[in-house]
């Protein structure tokens, strides 16, 4: 079983780059199942979803645009917290049959905010790709479409995730060790 060490931390391989690569494939397939004779504009969430969006978009035979968007939090005053902007908005997008690509989707806050901003921008109509999901953390309702894979609330690094910004380089999935 491959470990790495990150700054102070150790992982542990938990899906293998052939893995990945597999269901990368699948996915791909199936959406371009799913849109056959349409047109797509996949948007990509950056950092961390730049691994998965490079590896799935190459793989797509649709008519098909890509753009990202980034999640920018920020300290609002005390009484707003932490608020989290998405910039990098430049396409128009009204009309338009939409693919989120995510890296994760941990509680859904996130993704739960770009569905709403895409809702405001009067789109055809969204699907949701994400490489991982953590099941047990998911408290939103809005359906996921393409899977990669499922996995346990554990913090988990490589594939375009980091920790504290370093281990995105790695192709495959590791898991928190201590
Ligand atoms: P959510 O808004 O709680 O669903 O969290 C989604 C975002 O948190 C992802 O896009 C990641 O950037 C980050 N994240 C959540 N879980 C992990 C993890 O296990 N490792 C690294 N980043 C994570």
């Amino acid at each position: 079983m491959k470990e790495v060490r990150i700054l102070d931390k150790k992982f542990r391989e938990l899906i293998s780059e052939q893995a990945i690569q597999k269901r990368v494939g699948e996915i791909a397939l199936q959406i371009n199942r799913d849109f056959v004779g349409s047109e797509v504009i996949f948007v990509g969430i950056l950092n961390g979803a730049f691994m998965f969006a490079a590896d799935l978009f190459r793989k797509i035979d649709l008519t098909a645009r890509i753009t990202f968007v980034k999640l920018a939090s920020y300290q609002g005053t005390s009484s707003t917290g932490t608020i989290m902007e998405l910039i990098g908005w430049n396409e128009d997008l009204v009309n338009k049959n939409i693919v989120v690509i995510e890296d994760i989707v941990d509680t859904g806050a996130t993704l739960e905010r770009i569905v709403n901003e895409l809702v405001i921008r009067n789109v055809a109509g969204i699907k949701i790709a994400t490489m991982l999901l953590k099941p047990t953390a998911y408290t939103r309702d809005i359906p996921i479409d393409y899977i990669g894979f499922e996995i346990p609330n554990n913090f988990v690094v490589g594939y375009g995730l980091d920790y504290n910004g370093f281990g995105r380089n790695l192709s495959e999935v590791y898991t928190l060790v201590r």
